[in-house]
């Protein structure tokens, strides 16, 4: 059975606006906590010239599996099983990649493995692109996202939005330079960095 989430469906439209430019120069799209796989999908049929490889942690494998194999698009390779916290990462030329939803899902020690191993991958002129909600001078962006927040931390403490300015700062510290900060429906973001050469 595939999953859907409704979320990835009003999402990928606004997203790929973004991605279309930022990843004009990428050949190979890393994709960080796949989930359902539908961004996966979605993506490489609209970007036909990237290839995009989409991972995932071993609990959640078996169901991206699934739908990336339902697709049959040739520039979507079989997904890799990929913790962030487990270094160095199972894959290799890379030029660019991509996450949504997962820095707030992560515990912080995990957010900081993300961002050494985005550090460790990319080479000069990569492009991150981050999805999701943050907030900025410790303060959330709506109230919505505050319920959210709150939500997420009585399921499981070690999770929350993130401090953009924290976040910013494990990029800096990667070599990663801020580029742009794009306001998506439903108070998310849609953050850039580019690997300084
Ligand atoms: C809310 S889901 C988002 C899924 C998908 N990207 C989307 O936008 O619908 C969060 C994802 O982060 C992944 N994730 C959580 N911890 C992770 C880790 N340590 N390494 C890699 N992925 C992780 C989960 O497996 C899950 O698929």
């Amino acid at each position: 059975m595939l999953f859907l989430s409704e979320a990835c469906e009003r999402n990928k439209d606004p997203i790929l606006q973004i991605l279309r430019g930022a990843f004009a120069a990428s050949r190979t799209v890393l994709e960080i906590g796949s989930g359902t796989g539908q961004h996966a999908v979605y993506f490489a049929h609209q970007l036909p010239k990237l290839n995009w490889q989409s991972s995932e942690t071993a609990q959640h494998l078996p169901a991206l599996r699934a739908r990336i194999e339902q697709a049959g698009a040739v520039n979507l390779p079989p997904p890799v099983e990929l913790d962030v916290r487990r270094q160095p990462w199972p894959v290799t030329r890379i030029d660019s990649v991509f996450s949504a939803n997962t820095l707030h899902i992560m515990s912080w020690q995990a957010v900081e493995e993300f961002f050494r191993g985005v550090g460790a991958l990319l080479g000069a002129d990569a492009v991150l692109c981050v999805y999701g909600p943050f907030r900025y001078a410790a303060r959330y962006t709506s109230d919505s996202n505050e319920a959210f927040d709150r939500y997420l931390q009585e399921r499981d403490a070690a999770s929350g939005i993130r401090d953009f300015e924290a976040v910013n700062a494990l990029a800096a510290s990667e070599g990663l330079r801020f580029e742009a900060d794009h306001d998506m429906p439903a108070n998310n973001r849609t953050l850039v960095w580019r690997r300084g050469t």
